[in-house]
């Protein structure tokens, strides 16, 4: 099959050539049938690949460890209404269906790559995530936990103050559920990262002396990331997903992981891309998959919204 050649440079920045050619085989190669090509949307001028297809076909396709960061979020396997996939299988086969993926994973994913899985689970339904991320315990070293907050109360000058998105629920038993995981997996723990990328100022400035670390009044943000959804009046118009993260919490991910280290950015699950979007607005390189036509679409038109907006 004839390779196409495609730009190696992108928006002022240089990419090593064997990712240019690992996206340029993979197109070659993609035999999807007529409308999954028509709906699939190939920005090759930003290089933001979008691939209406199963994501377990399509990382087959990519080179040996040509991906660097990936940043995803599973089906939870909780009864979400999904456009087209079913949620709700039984636990074993979707166990295996996660092993499946994480293995097709683990060979694209480079040797200091990152991966960001945000995975949830629900009161009555409590063991999900523990139970994927055991699951994929042979093929990732789990390096780091972070709890990504959607609503939280803090008491400040006596006064408690609400933020965020509160979804109350109507039980004798159960707390609200105001967050999620990112289980950042990696091949081997030793993945160095950029805290200080998404670090916050120090509220006490007298610790930007006594740290000798403090210098620059920056410090790690830890493990708690507070990211609320926008707030939204139209609820079907502007959220045509039922289960999406937020743009920000895909940009904190690139950007812990470091920025300058990330030749090629992934999100097998794609959904309306907000993945995609945030290594977008940071210049990367991106490839994603998706199975399902309506998202895929409302992904491109997010994308070409974002190019409207520059
Ligand atoms: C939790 S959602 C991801 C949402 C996404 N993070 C966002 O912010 O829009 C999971 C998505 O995976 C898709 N999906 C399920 N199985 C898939 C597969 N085998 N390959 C690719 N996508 C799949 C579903 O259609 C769903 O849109």
């Amino acid at each position: 099959m004839k390779k196409r050649n495609f730009p190696v440079k992108t928006r002022g920045k240089r990419f090593p050539n064997f990712i240019a050619e690992s996206i340029a085989t993979f197109s070659a190669q993609t035999q999807t049938r007529e409308t999954e090509k028509r709906l699939s949307f190939e920005n090759r001028q930003e290089r933001i690949y979008l691939y209406l297809e199963d994501c377990l076909s399509g990382m087959k396709r990519l080179d040996e460890g040509c991906v660097d960061v990936v940043v995803t979020s599973p089906p939870y396997n909780l009864g979400i209404k999904y456009s087209s996939y079913d949620d709700r299988i039984p636990r074993k086969n979707y166990l295996n269906w996660i092993y499946n993926w994480g293995s097709a994973l683990k060979r694209v994913l480079s040797d200091k790559g990152s991966l960001f899985l945000n995975l949830g689970g629900k009161p009555s339904d409590p063991w999900v995530p523990y139970e994927v991320l055991f699951t994929l315990k042979d093929l990732f070293c789990l390096q780091n936990t972070i709890h990504w907050i959607k609503s939280v109360s803090v008491r400040k000058n006596g006064t408690i103050e609400s933020f965020g998105h509160y979804k109350p629920i109507n039980s004798k038993r159960f707390l609200n559920d105001c967050h999620e995981f990112i289980f950042h997996l990696t091949n081997d723990g030793s993945v160095e990262l950029d805290r200080k990328a998404i670090g916050v100022p120090y509220s006490d400035k007298s610790n930007v002396d006594r740290w000798q670390t403090a210098g620059d009044d920056i410090r790690c943000r830890g493990n708690t990331w507070f990211i609320p959804y926008k707030t939204i009046q139209n609820g079907d118009a502007e959220r045509p997903h039922p289960a999406t993260f937020p743009v920000e919490l895909a940009e904190f991910c690139y950007k812990l992981h470091g920025l300058n280290k990330i030749r090629l950015a992934m999100d097998p699950f794609l959904g309306i891309g907000n993945a995609s979007i945030a290594a977008y607005r940071l210049k990367l390189s991106f490839i994603g998959f998706e199975i399902d036509k309506k998202y895929i679409l409302e992904a491109q038109k997010r994308i070409k919204g974002e190019k409207c907006q520059k």
